[in-house]
């Protein structure tokens, strides 16, 4: 029976709810620019292109039509049920884990439903689309949100637990993720190093260097609720 569980999801656990990836076949990476959209210089060059991307990722997040899938809705059963520790760390900026019901969640690239202020680095709630308009309320002069993401070459958020929690842990986890962006893409070795088993679900076979000691190959919305059965039923996976 396992004692300590880390997770980590990517942008492939939310493709079964309609979210596009980033990597595969028409991901976001296809259509637009990592160094326009995703930088601090990207945004420092044009802020309304930013603006632009997030604001309609953000709209489709709130048109209704996106829903928790049940890989999302497996890992909040877990959550529920299972007596150990678990701590799921989304590279996701969408809120279907919450909106699933997961509460043990560390998003460590931000949120979409967020703006923060680039003066206090206070977050704020996204009432409306971030734009002129859409203010802080902590300084004077109220400062333009910016998109609470974590932008390439900007440090990922709640490093310590996280390393706190790989440390520890005798299960990792890691479903939907192409393992390509540190530092996400090193914490199988540190779980590894640690001891615990390792485990990836992905659409796509392992390649050669997969680093991981058990590989499942599917659609997570399929694979992750088997998965949750065989850990809340008290066996190991084999
Ligand atoms: N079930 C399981 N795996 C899936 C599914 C699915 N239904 N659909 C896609 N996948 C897998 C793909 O095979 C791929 O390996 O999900 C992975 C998605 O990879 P990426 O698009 O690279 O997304 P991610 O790994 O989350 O990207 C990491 O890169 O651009 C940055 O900040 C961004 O957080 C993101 C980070």
């Amino acid at each position: 029976m396992y004692q300590q569980i880390v997770v980590l999801t990517g942008a492939g656990i939310s493709a079964e709810s309609g979210l596009r990836t980033f990597r595969d076949q028409d991901g976001l990476w296809e259509e637009h620019h990592i160094e326009d959209v995703a930088t601090p210089e990207g945004y420092e060059r044009d802020v309304e292109l930013v603006e632009r991307f997030y604001n309609s990722r953000w709209q489709q997040l709130h048109s209704g039509t996106v829903e928790p899938n049940a890989a999302h809705l497996a890992l909040a059963r877990l959550e529920a049920e299972f007596t150990g520790q678990l701590l799921i760390i989304t590279q996701n900026v969408d809120d279907l884990h919450e909106r699933a019901g997961s509460r043990r969640l560390l998003h460590m690239h931000g949120e979409l439903s967020k703006g923060r202020c680039p003066r206090s680095r206070q977050t704020f709630i996204l009432r409306d689309p971030f734009g002129p308009k859409n203010c802080c309320t902590c300084c004077i002069p109220a400062q333009r949100l910016r998109p609470h993401i974590v932008w390439f070459g900007e440090m990922p958020l709640g490093m310590d637990r996280i390393h706190d929690a790989l440390d520890h842990c005798d299960l990792f986890i890691a479903i939907g993720t192409s393992g390509t962006v540190y530092p996400a893409a090193g914490f199988v070795d540190a779980a590894n190093h640690h001891g615990a088993q390792t485990v990836e679900v992905n659409m796509i076979p392992p390649d050669r260097h997969c680093q991981f000691q058990y590989h499942l190959t599917g659609k997570a919305g399929e694979l992750v609720p088997q998965l949750v059965n065989t850990i809340l039923a008290g066996r190991v996976i084999s």
